[in-house]
Protein backbone atom coordinates (compact mmCIF):
# COMPACT_ATOMS: atom_id res chain seq x y z
CA UNK A 1 0.00 0.00 0.00
CA UNK A 2 1.53 3.43 -0.91
CA UNK A 3 -0.08 6.81 -0.11
CA UNK A 4 -0.35 9.57 -2.73
CA UNK A 5 2.78 11.21 -3.48
CA UNK A 6 3.74 14.15 -1.06
CA UNK A 7 1.63 13.18 1.85
CA UNK A 8 2.38 14.61 4.98
CA UNK A 9 4.05 12.30 7.59
CA UNK A 10 4.61 13.92 10.72
CA UNK A 11 3.88 14.06 14.43
CA UNK A 12 2.32 16.61 16.94
CA UNK A 13 2.44 18.14 20.54
CA UNK A 14 1.12 20.86 22.32
CA UNK A 15 2.39 24.02 24.13
CA UNK A 16 1.02 22.85 27.61
CA UNK A 17 1.96 19.86 27.56
CA UNK A 18 5.83 19.91 26.09
CA UNK A 19 6.79 23.28 26.99
CA UNK A 20 7.54 23.66 30.33
CA UNK A 21 9.14 27.12 31.46
CA UNK A 22 5.73 28.69 32.61
CA UNK A 23 7.12 31.70 34.37
CA UNK A 24 9.77 32.66 31.59
CA UNK A 25 10.27 35.24 29.08
CA UNK A 26 7.05 36.78 30.21
CA UNK A 27 4.17 34.47 30.07
CA UNK A 28 1.40 34.44 32.78
CA UNK A 29 -0.26 31.66 33.59
CA UNK A 30 -3.17 30.03 31.86
CA UNK A 31 -6.28 28.35 32.98
CA UNK A 32 -4.45 25.08 32.72
CA UNK A 33 -1.77 26.25 35.24
CA UNK A 34 -4.30 26.92 37.67
CA UNK A 35 -6.05 23.81 37.13
CA UNK A 36 -3.30 21.43 37.51
CA UNK A 37 -1.99 23.77 40.93
CA UNK A 38 -5.37 22.93 42.23
CA UNK A 39 -5.27 20.09 44.64
CA UNK A 40 -6.79 17.07 43.38
CA UNK A 41 -7.08 17.87 39.83
CA UNK A 42 -3.71 15.80 38.37
CA UNK A 43 -3.02 12.51 38.94
CA UNK A 44 -0.09 12.67 41.71
CA UNK A 45 -0.59 16.27 41.89
CA UNK A 46 1.78 16.49 38.60
CA UNK A 47 1.77 19.56 36.68
CA UNK A 48 2.93 20.88 33.72
CA UNK A 49 5.63 23.60 34.99
CA UNK A 50 9.03 21.68 33.91
CA UNK A 51 7.00 19.00 31.54
CA UNK A 52 9.63 18.09 28.71
CA UNK A 53 11.66 21.08 29.08
CA UNK A 54 10.49 21.59 25.26
CA UNK A 55 11.22 25.31 25.57
CA UNK A 56 15.00 24.74 26.20
CA UNK A 57 15.93 21.89 24.37
CA UNK A 58 13.52 22.42 21.17
CA UNK A 59 16.51 22.10 18.64
CA UNK A 60 17.29 18.69 20.11
CA UNK A 61 13.54 17.96 19.64
CA UNK A 62 13.82 19.15 16.20
CA UNK A 63 17.13 17.28 15.64
CA UNK A 64 14.97 14.37 16.70
CA UNK A 65 11.99 14.77 14.75
CA UNK A 66 14.95 15.41 11.62
CA UNK A 67 16.12 11.92 12.78
CA UNK A 68 12.78 10.05 12.39
CA UNK A 69 12.42 12.15 9.27
CA UNK A 70 9.00 13.98 9.55
CA UNK A 71 7.73 15.62 6.56
CA UNK A 72 5.17 17.64 9.12
CA UNK A 73 5.38 19.16 12.82
CA UNK A 74 2.51 20.33 14.66
CA UNK A 75 2.63 22.10 17.48
CA UNK A 76 0.57 24.79 19.09
CA UNK A 77 1.36 28.42 20.26
CA UNK A 78 0.87 29.42 24.05
CA UNK A 79 -1.59 31.87 23.65
CA UNK A 80 -0.29 32.72 27.41
CA UNK A 81 3.23 33.26 26.32
CA UNK A 82 1.51 35.75 23.37
CA UNK A 83 -0.62 37.64 24.74
CA UNK A 84 -0.55 36.96 28.43
CA UNK A 85 -3.52 38.92 29.43
CA UNK A 86 -5.26 37.32 27.18
CA UNK A 87 -6.17 40.49 25.04
CA UNK A 88 -4.18 43.64 24.84
CA UNK A 89 0.10 44.11 25.28
CA UNK A 90 1.57 41.73 22.72
CA UNK A 91 4.98 39.81 24.46
CA UNK A 92 7.32 39.69 22.02
CA UNK A 93 9.51 37.60 23.63
CA UNK A 94 6.89 34.86 23.24
CA UNK A 95 6.51 35.33 19.54
CA UNK A 96 10.39 35.17 19.39
CA UNK A 97 10.51 31.82 20.93
CA UNK A 98 7.86 30.61 18.19
CA UNK A 99 9.94 32.60 14.94
CA UNK A 100 13.06 30.22 16.58
CA UNK A 101 11.06 27.20 16.00
CA UNK A 102 9.89 28.21 12.44
CA UNK A 103 13.22 29.06 11.74
CA UNK A 104 14.55 25.78 13.00
CA UNK A 105 12.05 23.86 11.34
CA UNK A 106 12.54 25.27 7.78
CA UNK A 107 16.44 24.65 8.51
CA UNK A 108 15.42 20.93 8.79
CA UNK A 109 13.18 20.80 5.95
CA UNK A 110 9.83 20.04 8.28
CA UNK A 111 6.91 21.48 7.19
CA UNK A 112 5.15 23.59 10.61
CA UNK A 113 1.29 23.21 10.96
CA UNK A 114 0.66 25.40 13.68
CA UNK A 115 -2.31 25.02 15.93
CA UNK A 116 -3.34 28.86 17.26
CA UNK A 117 -4.66 27.43 20.64
CA UNK A 118 -4.43 23.96 22.51
CA UNK A 119 -6.61 24.44 25.50
CA UNK A 120 -4.20 26.67 27.29
CA UNK A 121 -5.95 29.62 27.90
CA UNK A 122 -4.63 32.85 29.87
CA UNK A 123 -6.00 32.89 33.43
CA UNK A 124 -6.91 36.75 32.55
CA UNK A 125 -9.82 35.25 30.27
CA UNK A 126 -10.34 31.63 32.32
CA UNK A 127 -11.23 34.19 35.39
CA UNK A 128 -13.93 36.28 33.46
CA UNK A 129 -15.53 33.07 32.56
CA UNK A 130 -13.57 31.14 29.75
CA UNK A 131 -15.72 29.98 27.02
CA UNK A 132 -18.70 30.56 28.82
CA UNK A 133 -18.05 34.57 28.02
CA UNK A 134 -18.68 35.89 24.70
CA UNK A 135 -15.62 37.88 24.74
CA UNK A 136 -13.19 35.07 24.49
CA UNK A 137 -14.15 34.74 20.83
CA UNK A 138 -13.21 38.31 20.41
CA UNK A 139 -10.13 37.80 22.56
CA UNK A 140 -9.41 34.92 20.52
CA UNK A 141 -10.34 36.76 17.23
CA UNK A 142 -7.32 39.41 18.31
CA UNK A 143 -4.95 36.91 19.23
CA UNK A 144 -5.44 34.93 15.79
CA UNK A 145 -4.65 38.38 14.42
CA UNK A 146 -1.29 39.37 16.47
CA UNK A 147 -0.14 35.39 15.55
CA UNK A 148 -0.93 35.25 12.08
CA UNK A 149 0.04 38.98 11.18
CA UNK A 150 3.56 38.05 12.73
CA UNK A 151 3.90 34.34 11.70
CA UNK A 152 1.29 34.17 9.29
CA UNK A 153 3.00 33.81 6.24
CA UNK A 154 5.91 31.00 7.66
CA UNK A 155 3.68 28.01 7.83
CA UNK A 156 1.35 26.40 5.25
CA UNK A 157 -0.89 25.26 7.61
CA UNK A 158 -2.90 26.75 10.09
CA UNK A 159 -5.39 24.90 12.75
CA UNK A 160 -7.54 27.15 15.20
CA UNK A 161 -9.24 24.94 17.33
CA UNK A 162 -8.76 21.88 19.08
CA UNK A 163 -11.18 19.43 19.97
CA UNK A 164 -13.90 21.01 21.06
CA UNK A 165 -16.12 18.84 22.33
CA UNK A 166 -13.20 17.35 24.62
CA UNK A 167 -12.45 21.46 25.70
CA UNK A 168 -16.09 21.64 26.77
CA UNK A 169 -17.36 18.27 27.26
CA UNK A 170 -14.77 17.09 29.73
CA UNK A 171 -14.11 20.69 30.91
CA UNK A 172 -17.70 22.05 31.76
CA UNK A 173 -19.78 19.33 32.07
CA UNK A 174 -17.72 16.25 33.30
CA UNK A 175 -15.17 18.46 35.44
CA UNK A 176 -11.67 16.13 34.13
CA UNK A 177 -10.40 19.08 32.62
CA UNK A 178 -10.18 23.31 33.08
CA UNK A 179 -12.07 24.94 34.23
CA UNK A 180 -13.32 21.56 36.17
CA UNK A 181 -17.13 22.33 35.98
CA UNK A 182 -20.32 19.68 35.80
CA UNK A 183 -22.88 21.38 34.35
CA UNK A 184 -23.99 20.40 31.22
CA UNK A 185 -25.88 23.80 30.50
CA UNK A 186 -22.79 25.59 30.51
CA UNK A 187 -21.16 23.13 28.26
CA UNK A 188 -23.31 23.78 25.36
CA UNK A 189 -22.50 27.21 25.63
CA UNK A 190 -18.83 26.82 25.71
CA UNK A 191 -19.38 24.68 22.74
CA UNK A 192 -20.60 27.45 20.85
CA UNK A 193 -18.50 30.12 21.87
CA UNK A 194 -15.39 27.48 21.08
CA UNK A 195 -17.00 27.07 17.32
CA UNK A 196 -17.69 30.95 16.87
CA UNK A 197 -14.31 31.75 17.82
CA UNK A 198 -13.17 29.63 15.24
CA UNK A 199 -14.99 31.01 12.40
CA UNK A 200 -13.81 33.89 14.02
CA UNK A 201 -10.05 33.19 13.34
CA UNK A 202 -10.61 31.84 9.98
CA UNK A 203 -12.13 35.54 9.19
CA UNK A 204 -9.50 36.97 10.28
CA UNK A 205 -6.62 34.06 8.25
CA UNK A 206 -8.76 35.10 5.12
CA UNK A 207 -8.44 38.81 5.60
CA UNK A 208 -5.30 39.16 5.99
CA UNK A 209 -4.63 37.72 2.46
CA UNK A 210 -2.81 34.82 3.70
CA UNK A 211 -2.06 32.24 0.95
CA UNK A 212 -2.05 28.73 2.54
CA UNK A 213 -4.47 26.64 4.19
CA UNK A 214 -6.68 26.93 7.47
CA UNK A 215 -8.89 24.73 9.25
CA UNK A 216 -9.99 23.26 12.52
CA UNK A 217 -8.81 20.16 14.30
CA UNK A 218 -12.23 17.78 15.58
CA UNK A 219 -11.90 14.79 17.42
CA UNK A 220 -14.27 12.07 15.90
CA UNK A 221 -15.70 9.45 17.61
CA UNK A 222 -17.48 7.12 15.34
CA UNK A 223 -20.48 5.29 17.67
CA UNK A 224 -21.73 1.56 16.49
CA UNK A 225 -24.85 0.32 18.17
CA UNK A 226 -23.95 -2.64 20.05
CA UNK A 227 -26.90 -5.13 18.63
CA UNK A 228 -29.06 -4.51 15.82
CA UNK A 229 -31.95 -3.47 17.57
CA UNK A 230 -33.59 -0.09 16.24
CA UNK A 231 -33.40 1.26 19.95
CA UNK A 232 -29.40 0.19 19.44
CA UNK A 233 -29.18 1.79 16.42
CA UNK A 234 -30.87 5.33 17.86
CA UNK A 235 -28.74 5.19 20.48
CA UNK A 236 -25.59 5.40 18.12
CA UNK A 237 -27.29 7.99 16.48
CA UNK A 238 -27.86 10.23 19.09
CA UNK A 239 -24.17 9.74 20.34
CA UNK A 240 -22.81 10.05 16.97
CA UNK A 241 -24.49 13.73 16.74
CA UNK A 242 -23.57 14.49 20.51
CA UNK A 243 -19.84 14.16 19.60
CA UNK A 244 -19.56 14.32 15.96
CA UNK A 245 -22.65 16.37 14.07
CA UNK A 246 -22.79 18.64 16.40
CA UNK A 247 -19.61 19.94 14.99
CA UNK A 248 -19.83 18.85 11.90
CA UNK A 249 -23.44 20.10 10.90
CA UNK A 250 -22.60 23.39 12.51
CA UNK A 251 -19.04 23.83 10.52
CA UNK A 252 -20.01 21.99 6.99
CA UNK A 253 -23.93 23.02 6.97
CA UNK A 254 -24.38 25.91 9.31
CA UNK A 255 -26.91 24.61 11.98
CA UNK A 256 -26.93 22.37 14.41
CA UNK A 257 -28.36 18.72 14.06
CA UNK A 258 -32.33 19.41 14.87
CA UNK A 259 -32.12 16.20 16.90
CA UNK A 260 -29.83 17.36 19.29
CA UNK A 261 -30.40 20.74 20.14
CA UNK A 262 -34.11 19.59 20.86
CA UNK A 263 -32.04 17.10 23.13
CA UNK A 264 -30.23 20.56 24.67
CA UNK A 265 -33.28 22.51 24.62
CA UNK A 266 -35.03 19.73 27.00
CA UNK A 267 -32.19 19.41 28.94
CA UNK A 268 -30.54 22.34 29.17
CA UNK A 269 -33.27 25.05 28.32
CA UNK A 270 -33.24 27.82 25.27
CA UNK A 271 -29.86 28.35 23.57
CA UNK A 272 -30.56 31.76 24.18
CA UNK A 273 -26.49 32.21 23.23
CA UNK A 274 -26.99 31.95 19.42
CA UNK A 275 -27.08 34.96 18.24
CA UNK A 276 -27.79 36.07 14.48
CA UNK A 277 -25.12 35.53 12.25
CA UNK A 278 -23.13 32.97 14.45
CA UNK A 279 -23.88 29.89 12.24
CA UNK A 280 -22.72 31.71 9.12
CA UNK A 281 -19.79 32.90 11.11
CA UNK A 282 -19.28 29.31 12.61
CA UNK A 283 -19.17 27.54 8.54
CA UNK A 284 -16.90 29.91 7.66
CA UNK A 285 -15.45 27.80 4.13
CA UNK A 286 -11.59 26.21 5.21
CA UNK A 287 -9.39 24.41 3.46
CA UNK A 288 -9.40 21.07 5.41
CA UNK A 289 -10.53 19.19 8.39
CA UNK A 290 -8.32 17.73 10.91
CA UNK A 291 -9.27 14.44 12.43
CA UNK A 292 -7.97 12.94 15.60
CA UNK A 293 -8.95 9.94 16.39
CA UNK A 294 -8.34 7.17 18.72
CA UNK A 295 -11.30 5.25 19.77
CA UNK A 296 -14.60 3.97 18.83
CA UNK A 297 -17.87 3.87 21.10
CA UNK A 298 -20.08 0.89 20.79
CA UNK A 299 -23.21 2.12 21.88
CA UNK A 300 -26.02 0.40 24.05
CA UNK A 301 -29.56 2.32 24.56
CA UNK A 302 -30.48 3.44 28.14
CA UNK A 303 -33.30 4.82 28.48
CA UNK A 304 -32.55 5.96 31.86
CA UNK A 305 -28.93 7.93 30.89
CA UNK A 306 -29.20 11.39 30.10
CA UNK A 307 -28.58 11.25 26.45
CA UNK A 308 -30.44 8.10 25.96
CA UNK A 309 -27.49 5.67 25.88
CA UNK A 310 -24.26 4.42 27.14
CA UNK A 311 -21.05 3.59 25.74
CA UNK A 312 -19.85 -0.43 26.32
CA UNK A 313 -17.04 -0.80 28.32
CA UNK A 314 -14.20 -1.81 26.00
CA UNK A 315 -13.16 -4.30 28.49
CA UNK A 316 -16.36 -6.52 28.06
CA UNK A 317 -16.26 -6.74 24.28
CA UNK A 318 -13.52 -9.06 23.16
CA UNK A 319 -11.48 -6.10 21.98
CA UNK A 320 -8.12 -5.82 22.41
CA UNK A 321 -7.08 -3.07 23.83
CA UNK A 322 -4.30 -0.35 24.55
CA UNK A 323 -2.08 -0.28 28.09
CA UNK A 324 -4.79 1.89 29.99
CA UNK A 325 -7.70 -0.05 28.51
CA UNK A 326 -8.52 1.80 24.96
CA UNK A 327 -10.63 -0.42 22.94
CA UNK A 328 -8.14 -0.92 19.53
CA UNK A 329 -10.18 -0.45 16.48
CA UNK A 330 -8.98 1.13 13.37
CA UNK A 331 -11.80 0.80 11.32
CA UNK A 332 -13.09 2.92 12.90
CA UNK A 333 -10.71 5.36 11.21
CA UNK A 334 -11.48 4.62 8.19
CA UNK A 335 -15.22 4.60 8.62
CA UNK A 336 -15.14 8.41 10.16
CA UNK A 337 -12.99 9.65 7.23
CA UNK A 338 -14.80 8.15 4.92
CA UNK A 339 -18.05 9.47 6.43
CA UNK A 340 -16.90 13.10 6.93
CA UNK A 341 -16.22 12.75 2.86
CA UNK A 342 -19.65 11.28 2.11
CA UNK A 343 -21.55 13.60 4.34
CA UNK A 344 -20.07 16.72 4.09
CA UNK A 345 -19.00 17.23 0.80
CA UNK A 346 -15.55 15.19 0.63
CA UNK A 347 -13.19 18.32 2.36
CA UNK A 348 -9.29 17.75 2.53
CA UNK A 349 -8.20 15.68 5.66
CA UNK A 350 -5.54 15.40 7.42
CA UNK A 351 -5.24 13.04 10.70
CA UNK A 352 -3.94 15.47 13.37
CA UNK A 353 -3.40 13.23 15.87
CA UNK A 354 -3.46 9.29 16.32
CA UNK A 355 -1.57 7.07 18.97
CA UNK A 356 -1.43 5.05 21.62
CA UNK A 357 -0.56 4.64 25.50
CA UNK A 358 2.09 2.26 26.24
CA UNK A 359 3.61 2.36 29.54
CA UNK A 360 6.70 1.72 27.70
CA UNK A 361 9.92 1.64 30.10
CA UNK A 362 13.93 1.17 28.57
CA UNK A 363 15.39 -1.85 28.99
CA UNK A 364 19.31 -2.26 30.36
CA UNK A 365 20.78 -1.28 27.23
CA UNK A 366 17.94 1.98 27.15
CA UNK A 367 15.85 0.56 24.45
CA UNK A 368 12.47 1.36 24.33
CA UNK A 369 10.99 -1.82 22.62
CA UNK A 370 7.30 -0.51 22.38
CA UNK A 371 5.83 -3.41 20.04
CA UNK A 372 2.31 -2.28 21.23
CA UNK A 373 2.68 1.37 19.72
CA UNK A 374 4.03 -0.20 16.53
CA UNK A 375 1.15 -2.50 16.09
CA UNK A 376 -1.36 0.23 16.50
CA UNK A 377 0.46 2.89 14.57
CA UNK A 378 0.65 0.14 11.42
CA UNK A 379 -2.79 -0.88 11.69
CA UNK A 380 -4.17 2.72 11.52
CA UNK A 381 -2.17 3.83 9.05
CA UNK A 382 -3.26 1.05 6.95
CA UNK A 383 -6.92 2.30 7.73
CA UNK A 384 -6.20 5.80 6.62
CA UNK A 385 -5.01 4.00 3.59
CA UNK A 386 -8.13 2.23 3.30
CA UNK A 387 -10.26 5.70 3.84
CA UNK A 388 -7.97 6.81 0.86
CA UNK A 389 -8.96 3.97 -1.47
CA UNK A 390 -12.74 4.05 -0.61
CA UNK A 391 -12.51 8.33 -1.48
CA UNK A 392 -11.56 9.83 1.34
CA UNK A 393 -9.35 13.26 0.42
CA UNK A 394 -6.70 12.53 3.19
CA UNK A 395 -3.81 14.42 2.85
CA UNK A 396 -1.75 13.71 6.05
CA UNK A 397 -0.83 11.64 9.00
CA UNK A 398 0.02 12.91 12.56
CA UNK A 399 1.22 10.65 15.06
CA UNK A 400 0.52 11.99 18.47
CA UNK A 401 3.01 12.34 19.77
CA UNK A 402 6.70 13.42 19.22
CA UNK A 403 7.19 13.40 22.81
CA UNK A 404 5.87 11.50 25.69
CA UNK A 405 4.19 14.65 27.28
CA UNK A 406 1.63 15.69 29.99
CA UNK A 407 -1.39 14.19 29.30
CA UNK A 408 -3.59 16.38 31.20
CA UNK A 409 -5.38 15.30 33.80
CA UNK A 410 -3.83 11.98 33.83
CA UNK A 411 -0.27 13.51 34.46
CA UNK A 412 2.70 11.95 33.15
CA UNK A 413 1.94 8.44 33.65
CA UNK A 414 0.34 8.13 29.81
CA UNK A 415 2.93 7.62 27.40
CA UNK A 416 1.80 8.11 23.73
CA UNK A 417 5.51 9.73 22.45
CA UNK A 418 7.84 8.02 19.87
CA UNK A 419 10.45 9.45 22.11
CA UNK A 420 11.03 8.55 25.41
CA UNK A 421 11.31 11.33 27.84
CA UNK A 422 12.63 10.42 31.24
CA UNK A 423 11.47 13.05 33.61
CA UNK A 424 14.17 12.81 36.22
CA UNK A 425 17.11 13.16 34.01
CA UNK A 426 14.68 15.24 30.79
CA UNK A 427 16.44 12.97 28.81
CA UNK A 428 14.79 12.50 25.34
CA UNK A 429 15.25 9.34 23.92
CA UNK A 430 13.85 7.41 20.04
CA UNK A 431 11.43 4.51 21.04
CA UNK A 432 11.87 1.51 18.74
CA UNK A 433 8.16 2.76 17.20
CA UNK A 434 10.39 5.84 16.10
CA UNK A 435 12.77 3.74 13.66
CA UNK A 436 8.86 1.56 12.44
CA UNK A 437 7.96 5.41 11.62
CA UNK A 438 10.86 6.36 9.50
CA UNK A 439 10.56 3.12 7.43
CA UNK A 440 6.78 4.00 7.13
CA UNK A 441 7.66 8.04 6.05
CA UNK A 442 10.50 6.44 3.51
CA UNK A 443 8.09 3.77 2.12
CA UNK A 444 5.09 6.10 2.08
CA UNK A 445 3.41 3.73 3.37
CA UNK A 446 2.75 1.28 5.93
C1 LIG B 1 -6.20 14.51 22.58
C2 LIG B 1 -5.51 15.84 22.81
C3 LIG B 1 -4.02 15.73 22.97
C4 LIG B 1 -3.63 14.51 23.77
C5 LIG B 1 -4.27 13.28 23.18
C6 LIG B 1 -3.87 11.99 23.87
O1 LIG B 1 -7.50 14.58 23.06
O2 LIG B 1 -5.76 16.72 21.74
O3 LIG B 1 -3.57 16.92 23.58
O4 LIG B 1 -3.98 14.69 25.10
O5 LIG B 1 -5.67 13.41 23.24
Amino acid sequence: MRFPDGFLWGASTSAYQIEGAVAEDGRKRSNWDVFSHTPGRIAHGETADVACNHYHRWEEDLDLAAAIGLRAYRFSIAWPRVVPDGRGAVNERGLDFYRRLLDGLGARGITPVVQLHHWDLPEALARRGGWLARETVDAFGAYAEVVLRALGDRAPVWITQNEPWIVCVLGYYLGLHAPGLRDLRLAVRAMHHVLLAHGRATRVYRALGLTGSVGITLNLLPAYPETDSQADHAAAHLSDGFTNRWYLDALYRAAYPEDLEAVYRRLTGPLDFIEAGDMREIAEPTDFLGVNYYARRLVRADAAAPFGHRVVDERQTGLPLTDDGTGIYPDGLRDCLVRVARDYGAPPLTVTENGCVCWDRPDEEGRVEDQGRIAYLRAHIAAAGDAIAAGADLRGYLVWSLLDNFEWSLGYARRYGLVHVDYGTLHHTPKTSAAFYRDVITRNGP
